[in-house]
């Protein structure tokens, strides 16, 4: 099983480049990193952005990490990017990932992703309207991959989410989504798949199981993010925590799947008025819990 970390538990307490790398290698047993845009906004002017950045990519590397990706984090998650009811936030949307991609390929880090939109709540329900903007949003997304390739990107991220108001949701959005994409896009674009997501139970009812979504995308799926959830909201609790998953269950399906190269990303979201001393403590306690250090 291969772990790794997912930064948004540093997000406005570890900010120092070399503090957080050594917290992530030494205190958390870490190897592999997903650096998450709640860091650095891709918003920021490029010149202080990349070079903010390229701080931590050189840190973390520095400290023999590896970062796999970066990845939209809570303030990209804030606004509705591709699926928004407009034109103008919509090309506001595509401008984001653009900056992200451009952000990435300065950390010299191969691939970036974030979910891919949300609607409004009257274009939701309306399905024509759907159909029409999605088919604008999906050739943004060629595009972007277009610029991605030329970035020296390999790979961009889609990540499903529980909302029936964004797109994709259920795993069959997932595989409609890679199947309009498929052959059309300069790099490749794959899922991350979230478990907390995938396995929420008011949405998904029955089909709430990961076995589902392998057996509907999991071709597709490329990635992973792991988190304590108890299917009835989307948690992103700590493994410190009781609840679905524990690492038994993520081992076997590791196993089952045969899975090589499809990192399990913890993401785990703090309250922000937990304490910066609670929130070192049950991370260290969850990454034991998962026993990093002997999956590695
Ligand atoms: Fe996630
Ligand atoms: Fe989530």
């Amino acid at each position: 099983m291969k772990l790794g970390v997912n930064l948004s538990f540093a997000v406005k307490r570890w900010l120092e480049p070399e503090a957080l790398a050594a917290l992530i290698h030494d205190r958390l047993g870490v190897k592999y990193v997903q650096y998450t845009w709640d860091l650095t906004d891709p918003w920021w002017p490029a010149a202080e952005r990349d070079r903010l950045a390229v701080a931590y990519a050189k840190a973390f590397r520095d400290a023999g990490l590896v970062v796999e990706s970066t990845f939209g984090g809570l303030a990209s998650y804030t606004y509705n990017h591709v699926l928004a009811p407009n034109a103008d936030l919509r090309k506001l949307g595509k401008e984001h990932l653009k900056r992200a991609i451009d952000m990435t390929a300065a950390m010299e880090v191969p691939a970036t992703g974030m979910p891919f939109g949300s609607y409004s709540s009257a274009d939701a329900v309306d399905p024509a309207r759907r159909e029409e903007i999605l088919k604008l949003a999906e050739e943004a997304w060629v595009e972007l991959a277009a610029h991605a390739a030329e970035s020296g990107l390999e790979m961009l991220y889609v990540e499903p989410v529980p909302l029936g108001t964004e797109f994709p949701s259920t795993a069959a959005d997932g595989l409609r989504l890679m199947q309009d994409l498929d052959g059309k896009t300069e790099v490749p674009v794959r899922l991350l798949v979230d478990w907390g997501h995938a396995m929420f139970e008011p949405l998904f009812g029955i089909e709430a199981n990961m076995d589902h979504w392998m057996k509907t995308c999991g071709d597709y799926i490329a990635a992973y993010h792991i988190q304590q959830t108890d299917g009835q909201l989307d948690r992103h609790w700590s493994f410190a925590q009781d609840g679905l998953l524990n690492k038994g269950v993520l081992e076997d399906f590791w196993k089952r799947y045969d899975l090589k190269e499809q990192t399990f990303f913890a993401e785990f979201v703090y309250p922000f008025e937990a304490t910066d001393e609670y929130v070192l403590g049950d991370m260290v306690a969850s990454m034991a819990a998962l026993d990093v250090a002997k999956a590695a």
